[in-house]
Formats: C-alpha cells, structure tokens, sequence
C-alpha cells in the first residue's frame, strides 16, 4: 500500500542585527571574503565563512576557471582548507554571503556544496549550523546542514 511520506525543516528567518555578536562577525567575514573571489566568468561573487568550535574562522570564496567545471564553490573553499589545516577541526556555524543578490532571499548553496557539508557535519558527528545572508541584512539560519539536503546520501549506505 503506497503511504506518503513528508520531510518538515523548520528555519529562521531574521535581520542580521538579530543576530549574536558572534554570528554577526561571521557574517562580516563571508561578505569581505566574496570580495576577494575570483568570478571573472559569472561575475557573482560569493563568500563563506565557518566558525570553528575551538573559535577560529576560515573563510574562502568562489574561484572560477576558463574551464568552467574547473571551479569550485566559496563554501567549499573554505571547507577544504579547513580540514586539510585541521583533519580534526569541528564546524559549529558556516555562513554564506552573496552581497551582491538584492531583496528578502538570500542564495541558497548548490547541491555539489550541500553534499560536502553534509559529509563535514556526518565527519564531525555534530549538527553545523548555517547562515544564508544578503548585503541587505536578510538572514536565514538553518539547524543543520542536513536540513539542506532531504534524502541525502551518505557513508552509512557504503557501510562505512
Ligand atoms: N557559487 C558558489 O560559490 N556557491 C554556491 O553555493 C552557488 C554558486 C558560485 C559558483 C560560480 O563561481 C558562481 O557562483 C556562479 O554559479
């Protein structure tokens, strides 16, 4: 007998002055971060920013290549460098500005970067939290990274 099934995310939606202080600064720092991006091609700029448990922020923005697949996403970006610095390294926060996007939604991460976060968060056994901000102080947080990624795929069907 088919039954259906429903998957509920609950996220927030605020002004960044709503925001913690240190949250806040994490946002600041993903808006700085996309102006140093290299998009030559798409001219959209994006920055991420990822708060580490121990405190820390790595940044990182999206760099674009002639050959377009080449490229890669600011979140993973500044993934990447993250944990190829500290393989031990725990997420508590990321968050992603695109200041150039006007009006109420911020951009939203590509699939490609969903699964790597949602890898980081399976890698570090605890929830990442995700920021979603625009130049216009428009903010959505989101629990989890798995909260982006309904149905995902994971380690646990590689039995690992
Ligand atoms: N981009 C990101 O950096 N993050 C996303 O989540 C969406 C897209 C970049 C990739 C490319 O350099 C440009 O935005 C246009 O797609």
């Amino acid at each position: 007998m088919a039954e259906t099934l429903s998957h509920v995310v609950s996220y927030r939606r605020m002004r960044v002055g709503e925001l913690p202080a240190i949250d806040q600064e994490l946002m600041e720092r993903a808006s700085t971060a996309a102006a140093n991006a290299y998009a030559p091609y798409s001219h959209f700029l994006v920055g991420a920013a990822l708060r580490l448990n121990t405190g820390p922020i790595i940044t990182g923005n999206n760099q674009e290549n002639a050959s377009f697949p080449a490229g890669i996403c600011a979140e993973r970006t500044a993934l990447h460098a993250a944990m190829s610095q500290d393989p031990t390294a725990v997420v508590s926060s990321v968050a992603v500005v695109v200041p150039q996007v006007k009006g109420g939604m911020p951009v939203s991460p590509c699939g490609i970067c969903r699964q790597a976060l949602l890898e980081q968060e399976v890698r570090q056994g605890s929830p990442m939290r995700v920021l979603l901000g625009t130049s216009e102080g428009t903010v959505i947080e989101l629990a989890s990274a798995a909260d982006l990624l309904p149905l995902h795929f994971d380690r646990s069907y590689l039995g690992r």
